[in-house]
């Protein structure tokens, strides 16, 4: 049986969407599915591509157990459309982009992220806010968000296995 596979995209593939290809692999890993379910990340634009992931989201992911040291920056391709069930934006722009690149037979499941929330304190978040420009408390947003929706995430997948 092939992987199921899981594809994280945000701007610049340096602080959201690598956040949550590192919290969703561990979980994947902490659940023992990690022979059943790929993850990876990207993103739209290419200003860092083949960079580690920014510094604060490291350093806030590793507070909280999440080691992205290894991930590398990379653009989506349209190729990433035959590869993956699962697509992810993490906000409205990243969808557009990701919906106008998408070939019209694509067969799997393209989405904002934080559709998967659960949790009520994040219901006015349909979107994983940039944390590039600010402060530190953004990044720990990312994290409290892509948390969220990656324990619903992973409740889906167990439901295909
Ligand atoms: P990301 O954040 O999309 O979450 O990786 C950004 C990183 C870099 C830039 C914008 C957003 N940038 O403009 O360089």
């Amino acid at each position: 049986m092939s992987k199921i596979s899981v594809l994280f995209v945000c701007l610049g593939n340096i602080c959201r969407s690598p956040t949550a290809h590192a919290v969703f692999q561990s979980m994947v890993d902490e659940e023992g599915l990690s022979d059943k379910v790929y993850v990876d990340s990207s993103g739209t634009g290419d200003w860092h591509i083949g960079r580690a992931p920014d510094p604060r989201s490291q350093h806030y992911a590793l507070d909280r157990g999440f080691d992205m040291g290894d991930l590398r920056a990379r653009l989506v391709t349209e190729d990433d459309f035959n590869q993956f069930d699962y697509i992810f934006a993490m906000d409205k722009q990243n969808l557009a982009d990701l919906k106008a690149m998408c070939p019209s037979g694509y067969s799997g499941e393209l989405g904002l992220f934080l559709s998967l929330c659960q949790n009520p304190d994040y219901s006015n978040y349909s979107e994983v806010p940039d944390p590039y420009y600010g402060e530190g408390e953004g990044f720990t947003l990312v994290l409290d968000l892509i948390q969220d929706a990656s324990v619903e995430l992973i409740r889906l997948i167990k439901g295909r296995l």
